[in-house]
């Protein structure tokens, strides 16, 4: 396979070559955004939500846009034109820019812009529904996880200590006890009345696309949503539980630390949302 084209700031060039300067703000500070975006069928799936969010981090943050969004538009397609990329992702990343290091902003700095492709294969059906095994650990993150930020060391460790203890994925948990989201993903649970819960939007959790748009399917299902707060307690005694986020769409979540979660297999609701979520992105995909 030839070599990954990878893009860097308005130029296309080969992955092994596409270098970021050591006084990136973005290496030296975590100064900096990205977002991750599935690729199927060839097209970009949830694109305007996606560019949404990149909209809303880089404003939090007060990093103007280092190319506008339809140019960004064009250069995600030429990505994927000169990878042949048809299953997979891409990854973007902007950053504030190369200045010499002063937390301050610097005056008058363009921003980096990397565009990464990768390649992975759209889950079938029966990789799809497998359910996982998830650990709980502190949330040890900054108050604005609303900020799609760089600065994910926090997510980092969690995850390490996930995967130590046989787990896929880290839950975590606030000081008072409440799951917020995981490491890479939103966190749900399903009642015994059969309504499904995740937490409210606010500055402890990302606004995750997964999610927005399985609130919409929620919705056209008539599965009642309830946004609220929920401690690990009641998600390991929860009918089903599962996590969202843009590679894994909806997945089953069989078991909490060392609790088993309903059946300690994948739930009927979360099956059912996770058919017409996989319908909703087959829809997008084959849009002309
Ligand atoms: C901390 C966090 N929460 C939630 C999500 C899910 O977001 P999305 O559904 O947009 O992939 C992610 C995805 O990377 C994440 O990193």
């Amino acid at each position: 396979m030839s070599e990954p084209i990878t893009f860097l700031n308005g130029e296309y060039v080969p992955h092994s070559k596409a270098f970021v300067h050591v006084e990136d703000r973005g290496f030296l500070f975590a100064d900096g955004i990205y977002d991750f975006v599935l690729v199927h069928r060839g097209r970009l799936i949830n694109e305007e939500a996606h560019l949404d969010r990149i909209h809303y981090s880089l404003g939090e943050l007060e990093i103007a846009w280092p190319l506008s969004r339809d140019e960004l538009k064009a250069a995600l397609r030429e990505v994927i034109r000169r990878n042949d990329l048809v299953e997979g992702y891409v990854y973007i990343e902007m950053t504030r820019g190369v200045a010499p290091r002063d937390h301050a902003f610097p005056k008058d700095v363009k921003g980096t812009v990397v565009i990464i492709a990768r390649h992975a294969p759209y889950p079938s059906d029966s990789v799809a529904r497998q359910g996982v095994k998830v650990i709980t650990t502190p949330d040890l993150r900054w108050k604005r996880c609303d900020i799609k930020s760089v600065a994910l060391l926090p997510n980092v460790l969690a995850r390490q200590r996930a995967i130590r203890a046989g787990a896929s994925e880290a839950w975590m948990i606030d000081d008072e006890g409440f799951v917020t989201e995981g490491c890479a993903c939103n966190a749900w649970i399903v009642t015994d009345a059969g309504h499904v819960v995740t937490r409210y939007l606010d500055r402890a959790i990302l606004s995750g696309i997964t999610r927005r748009m399985l609130t919409e399917v929620l919705a056209k299902e008539g599965v009642r949503l309830e946004e609220r707060k929920f401690t690990v307690a009641e998600a390991q005694s929860a009918r089903e539980a599962f996590l969202t986020n843009t590679p894994l769409h909806i997945k089953p979540v069989i078991q909490i630390d060392d609790r088993v979660v309903g059946t300690g297999e994948a739930g009927p609701l979360t099956l059912k949302i996770l058919a017409s979520y996989r319908a909703f992105v087959a829809a997008q995909a084959n849009q002309a």
